[in-house]
């Protein structure tokens, strides 16, 4: 599980939603049931690093709906890291209609548009997936990464 690097300049155009579903940028007040909603499915790490996305303006996160407004995907940059795309998550019954790609597309244009002209995908987990949608080849010796000497507590 090593970093990735892409190249934001040489961005692909994300293909369109399915109808019905949309992305934004979610609103302050939204926080509380965003991280909740990361936290119950990706976990309490995810979770801090969504939080954090929250304290920017803008913020640097968004956030996948479906036409009922229901939250069902998100997609966090400059959280751990500056640079850095991460984490994401699209709820299990929805996955594989091109949303994460879409939210991925949209975080990384994101980046470029605040200066950066590479981004950095930490402990991927997915080569082959972001190799094949946004370019992304993997940083030699990145494993662990700056992913570690996590905090414990009994
Ligand atoms: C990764 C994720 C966000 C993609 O969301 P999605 O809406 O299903 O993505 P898309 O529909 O745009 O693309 C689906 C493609 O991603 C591929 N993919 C998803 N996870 C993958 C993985 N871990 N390894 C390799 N490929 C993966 C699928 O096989 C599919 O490929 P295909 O188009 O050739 O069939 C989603 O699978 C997810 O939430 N996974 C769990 C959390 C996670 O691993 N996050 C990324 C950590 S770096």
């Amino acid at each position: 599980m090593g970093d990735l690097l892409v190249k934001l300049y040489d961005l692909p155009k994300a293909e369109p939603l399915p109808s019905g579903f949309r992305i934004k940028r979610p609103l302050a007040p939204e926080k509380r049931t965003v991280v909740s909603w990361v936290e119950e499915r990706f976990g309490d790490r995810w979770a801090s690093e969504t939080e954090l996305a929250f304290s920017r303006h803008p913020l640097t996160c968004f956030v996948a709906l479906d036409d009922s407004s229901n939250l069902i995907g998100f997609a966090c940059y400059d959280t751990s890291f500056k640079g850095f795309f991460g984490p994401t998550g699209v709820d299990e019954s929805f996955r594989g209609k091109g949303i994460g790609t879409v939210l991925l597309i949209r975080s990384l244009e994101a980046l470029r548009e605040s200066g950066y002209a590479y981004a950095i995908i930490g402990y991927s987990g997915a080569d082959d997936y972001y190799g094949k949608t946004v370019g992304a080849i993997p940083i030699e010796g990145s494993e662990p990464g700056p992913y570690r000497d996590w905090i414990r507590r009994e």
